[in-house]
């Protein structure tokens, strides 16, 4: 067992990236495959990941809250933020649990800041308040082309409409793209990028390699703990 987690800190991951490109699905793979070794694995998500922070997501995405502007939007998902952080995270952590969550501190960065205009000291403040010392020990940025994400996110939702940020023009979404690679160039220390445009299962194995290479072998920490 790593000294962290001996001290009863898990690790704490999260996943990034445009709409479409399969957070979600390579989130619950990697939980299976930490659990698989004997790891307890909570998979979470933003906005949502406990009761208030989903209360809170439905009238974000639903785009009830989108008139009051991007300002706040931006404190809506940072109120989310501080519950599920409470809640759910840090409470795993502590038990010492890989915590995989399906976005985080970056997608306010990227889609309220740079995207939204938001004011960059606000979105600090938001993050330090909602976030505190709970930091990602490894953010994986899934990129892929903004025309192969909307179109796989488009056959996800079938005959559903598209959410509060689907809906947004291709430029959008080419610049949400941008921000999130100019994150993981700016903090190469805790982010890595893997090429999402592949199959599921190459993704995985990319994810997975990332994943031992920055938080060590996750079978050698099954032996030891
Ligand atoms: P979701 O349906 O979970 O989309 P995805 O499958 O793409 O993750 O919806 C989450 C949406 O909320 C997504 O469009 C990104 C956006 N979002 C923000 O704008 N800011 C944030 O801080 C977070 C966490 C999400």
């Amino acid at each position: 067992m790593s000294a962290s987690r001996a001290a009863g800190r898990g690790r704490f991951i999260t996943l990034e990236g445009g709409e479409g490109a399969g957070k979600s699905t390579q989130a619950h793979l990697l939980a299976e495959h930490i659990r698989s070794l004997g790891h307890e694995c909570v998979v979470t998500r933003e906005p949502g990941g406990s009761s208030v922070a989903e209360a809170l997501r439905e009238a974000i995405l639903s785009g009830v809250a989108a008139p009051l502007g991007p300002s706040a939007e931006t404190v809506l998902f940072a109120a989310a933020r501080i519950d599920h952080v409470a809640q759910t995270i840090l409470p795993a952590l502590a038990r010492g649990a890989f915590v995989v969550c399906d976005r985080f501190t970056d997608s306010t960065r990227v889609y309220q800041g740079a995207l939204g205009k938001v004011d960059p000291a606000l979105i600090r403040t938001l993050e330090d308040i909602a976030a505190g010392q709970c930091r990602p020990d490894l953010t994986l940025i899934l990129d892929l082309p903004a025309k192969t994400g909307l179109a796989r996110a488009a056959a996800r939702r079938a005959q559903q409409a598209a959410d509060r940020f689907e809906a947004e023009g291709l430029a959008f979404h080419e610049g949400l793209r941008t921000a999130f690679l100019d994150i993981a160039a700016s903090e190469p220390g805790r982010c890595k990028v893997v090429d999402a445009a592949k199959g599921p299962d190459e993704v995985a194995r990319a994810i997975l390699s990332a994943v031992e290479a920055r938080l060590g072998p996750l079978a050698a920490k099954a032996d030891a703990s």
